[in-house]
């Protein structure tokens, strides 16, 4: 599938990763709909991305507002082809404290709300959208060729789903979560032809990143093969266009991260 002249909701757009990939599709001619918290940098960015590009506030956990995204692309732009869906946050907490008391239950809950839980939301309400627009096709008499892509569904996930450290027991729960999404729902859609990848990213510059002190950044720059250095966003970016764009990826999840691996 190309990204030109095709529509893609892009979850987490207004920052980070998610931020490269709206600038990434919009400059190679393609729709998105930006589907953020963040109200303030999500209007800028489509302000400055222009009519190909509109904003939605959506939080992914819920139903109706990331519904209200779809009708977004289906108005706006004629239909929807995919999703890369980037909107997550990072919990950090142990099992137990320094006094060993047990972690907060509705913390570890959160990750995994948002993480796990808003992925598949998106997934599902995505996935409707396509699957009405090839049968709307296929009922107004076009015909729906064999092995056509019609769409894409691009979930992130973390190299700590596999790498998980101390204090990361719901974020990397949650991302294992999101790469056990992608196999079952890429035979589940395969009769649609929609296609279902994640991407599994090292260690990125992004605003989730800032928190982060100096010191501890250049320890992980340091505990990357190579190239010894952050993640850029649009090195995230041109793997997800890639993966529009290369019809024989599917039900895969791919490490983008420099060959680290967290011990
Ligand atoms: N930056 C990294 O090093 C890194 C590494 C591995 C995985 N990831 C994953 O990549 C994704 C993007 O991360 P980033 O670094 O760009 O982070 P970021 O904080 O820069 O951007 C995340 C965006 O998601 C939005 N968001 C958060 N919760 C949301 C919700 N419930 N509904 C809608 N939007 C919501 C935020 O407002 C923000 O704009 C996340 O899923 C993150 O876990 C990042």
């Amino acid at each position: 599938m190309q990204v030109k002249e095709n529509s893609f909701l892009v979850t987490g757009g207004a920052s980070g990763l998610g931020e490269s990939v709206a600038r990434a599709i919009v400059g190679q001619g393609g729709n998105v709909v930006i589907a953020d918290l963040n109200e303030s940098a999500g209007q800028a960015l489509v302000a400055e991305l222009g009519d190909s590009a509109r904003f939605v506030r959506c939080d992914i956990t819920n139903g109706d507002e990331v519904q209200s995204a779809v009708e977004m692309a289906e108005s706006a732009f004629g239909g929807l082809q995919g999703s890369i869906n980037c909107a997550g946050i990072v919990v950090v907490q142990k099992l137990l404290d320094r006094d060993n008391n047990p972690a907060d239950l509705e913390a570890f809950s959160r990750g995994v709300n948002i993480n796990l839980v808003g992925s598949f939301n998106v997934a599902r309400l995505v996935a409707a959208s396509i699957a009405k627009r090839i049968a709307n096709d296929s009922n107004a008499g076009g015909h729906v060729e064999k092995n056509a892509d019609q769409g894409i569904i691009i979930n992130t996930a973390s190299i700590a789903a596999f790498d998980g450290q101390v204090g990361q027991a719901s974020y990397s729960s949650s991302k294992a979560g999101v790469v056990g999404l992608t196999l079952p729902l890429a035979r589940e859609l395969a009769r649609h032809g929609i296609r279902v990848m994640t991407i599994a990213p090292g260690v990125f510059a992004t605003p989730m990143m800032d928190s982060i002190p100096e010191k501890a950044r250049e320890q992980l720059e340091a505990g990357v093969p190579y190239p010894k250095r952050l993640g850029a966003p649009n090195e995230f970016a041109k793997l997800v266009t890639h993966i529009i764009d290369n019809a024989y990826l599917n039900g895969e999840v791919i490490r983008l991260d420099g060959a680290i691996r967290m011990v």
